[in-house]
């Protein structure tokens, strides 16, 4: 499968999904990385010797000029998967509609508790503090024109210690996001995800 993948951050997913791929635990090769802004991610991309493209939804004067671009950057990899990997900006509506049922999201958290607009980063882990739950994680859904909306394909649950910080559970949910999302794209590799309604289901 190609895979195309969105970061924003320090792109510790982006880092470890490469890694899922040379190591065989994915078929997948990332062709394509697409950041809004110059970051972390876009050092690893580049160093890694993959096509990447800085396209800031600044520069267009409308959704519609924003995703005309997106997509000419994608029809060049022809990606079969979109993964948004720690990117901030919503997908526009020409994207989701190109690519419907094709792109997948992780969010820190247990949606859909604790997402949405604005919802993101240490932010998140805050909001979890203060409501006092006892457990996080974190969630891997199909993309819709909503942002940290659509079908919940998988969820990993972590515990939220008495003397946690946002910053240490933020680095614990972490790491069953390594875990999640190469999962979740395997099983688009084994073409195993259906889509119906607002539910993702996993064939066996
Ligand atoms: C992750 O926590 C992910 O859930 C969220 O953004 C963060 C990205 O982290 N959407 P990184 O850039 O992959 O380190």
């Amino acid at each position: 499968m190609k895979i195309a993948v969105f970061v924003s951050g320090t792109g510790t997913n982006l880092l470890n999904i490469i890694k899922k791929t040379k190591d065989g635990f994915l078929k997948s090769e990332v062709r394509l990385v697409i950041s809004d802004r110059g970051c972390e991610a876009i050092e690893i991309s580049r160093s890694g010797g993959i096509q990447t493209a800085i396209i800031d939804p600044k520069n267009y004067p409308d959704e519609s000029g924003y995703g005309k671009v997106l997509m000419q950057n994608l029809e060049k990899c022809e990606p079969d998967l979109v993964v948004l990997a720690g990117f901030l900006k919503r997908i526009p509506n020409s994207v989701v509609k190109n690519f419907a049922n094709r792109i997948i999201n992780v969010h820190p958290a247990l949606l859909p508790s604790f997402g949405g607009k604005g919802m993101y980063g240490m932010k998140v882990h805050r909001a979890v503090l203060d409501y006092g739950c006892k457990v996080s994680g974190a969630t891997v859904h199909v993309v819709d024109t909503e942002y940290d909306h659509g079908p919940v394909l998988l969820q990993r649950c972590v515990p939220v210690k008495d003397d946690d910080t946002p910053e240490s559970l933020a680095s614990r949910i972490h790491q069953v996001e390594y875990e999640v999302l190469p999962e979740a794209i395997k099983l688009f590799e084994e073409s195993r995800v259906e889509i119906e309604g607002r539910k993702a289901f996993i064939k066996w």
